[in-house]
């Protein structure tokens, strides 16, 4: 197949540059485009044989539902059967934005884009070519991220391109996406309103309209046992090639095993990678390095992950060792992401 590309500046956008995407998700075809979390693969969410074409593309598990987008809260009253006082003080305050709200499905809503589940994923993403291309093609946007299923999010143009060219339609190049973390999945369903995946909006943020929000235990106990509601949660996700081990203790101690480790692997012959933070860049000798940027700022480190995952496989690195970070704000998004890229392979000091 063949994939177009299209340049749009998001500050400054013709809308009928994004005509022809629009015309693409109305005929069933598949359009990558730029969110304000990470890029997405969009196709006509009431459609089952497009949301079908979406699944192939990623080779993603039939088992495994995605998030339909919105651009108005009357698409959200087609899809949802119900829409509680919470969910709409949610969507008051943080739409749009990086969080996804699950309610009960409406008729329109098809099984596939659910994977058979009663409930809906829905989130208004903060972009504007996002919310105009939605808005012209007049139809909810059925969007996973736009990378082949397992490896990390695309936080780039080029990361789809190298992900999906020759695979989707069209391919919106919309610039970098500004968070690099997808959005926070929220059910309001179930009797504890519950956190199912960490993301753009923090636990914290969500606090004062949901005293009494959790997170899904298999979050916060990723070694247990414990199945995660949301199916993505699951899988191995957000992984680079390469094998990772992701170090938990104080940093100190992290500096010191991970300086050790380097010197073991690099004498059996592997390339060794190091994902580290501004703070502890210079004390590691002999690997390749990358910071996620400061301690002290989450977003950047956030913004980076993804990116720095797909470079160390990009360097042809056989081993990365990960700093762990603070869990608080959005450190617990980014810790979610590390410990699924590591695979569970963690090493507490
Ligand atoms: O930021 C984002 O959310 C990005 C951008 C493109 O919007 N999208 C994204 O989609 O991350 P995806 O498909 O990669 O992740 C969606 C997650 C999956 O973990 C999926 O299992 C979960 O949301 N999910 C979707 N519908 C669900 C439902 N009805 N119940 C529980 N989890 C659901
Ligand atoms: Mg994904």
């Amino acid at each position: 197949m063949k994939t177009k590309i299209i340049k749009i500046h998001p500050k400054n956008m013709d809308k009928n540059d994004l005509e022809e995407a629009a015309r693409i998700i109305r005929s069933s075809g598949i359009v990558a485009f730029p969110t304000e979390t990470v890029y997405g693969l969009g196709a006509n969410g009431l459609d089952p044989l497009a949301v079908g074409k979406i699944f192939q593309a990623k080779g993603r598990p039939a088992d495994n539902p995605l998030i339909l987008h919105v651009s108005s809260l009357e698409q959200v009253e087609m899809l949802a059967r119900e829409i509680g006082d919470l969910a709409r003080l949610c969507m008051e305050e943080f739409w749009p934005g990086p969080l996804t709200i699950l309610f009960k499905r409406s008729s329109k809503v098809p099984d596939i884009v659910t994977a058979g589940l009663d409930t809906v994923a829905l989130r208004m993403p903060d972009n504007q070519i996002a919310l105009a291309l939605i808005e012209l093609a007049g139809l909810p946007v059925a969007a996973p991220s736009a990378n082949l299923s397992g490896r990390p999010s695309p936080t780039s143009f080029h990361h789809v391109r190298e992900d999906m060219m020759g695979k989707i339609d069209m391919i919106i190049d919309g610039g970098a996406t500004g968070i690099g973390l997808e959005s926070t999945v929220l059910d309001l369903s179930g009797e504890i309103p519950m956190i199912l995946r960490p993301g753009g909006v923090t636990i914290e943020e969500l606090r004062p309209l949901i005293p009494d929000i959790v997170f899904d235990p298999s979050i916060t106990d990723m070694d247990g046992e414990i199945v995660p509601r949301s199916p993505g949660q699951k899988y191995r996700h957000y992984a680079p090639r390469a094998e990772m081990i992701l170090f938990e203790g104080e940093l100190e101690k992290l500096v010191a095993e991970i300086n050790k480790r380097i010197a073991y692997y690099s004498r059996s012959g592997r390339r060794v990678g190091v994902m580290c933070t501004d703070e502890t860049e210079d004390l590691y000798r002999e690997a390749l390095v990358i910071s996620l940027g400061s301690r002290e700022d989450e977003r950047a480190i956030a913004s980076n992950l993804f990116y720095s995952l797909r470079r160390f496989d990009e360097e042809g690195v056989d081993i990365i060792l990960a700093e762990s970070i603070e869990g608080s704000n959005l450190g617990s998004a980014i810790m979610n992401r590390l410990k699924k890229a590591a695979s569970g392979n963690i090493v507490k000091l």
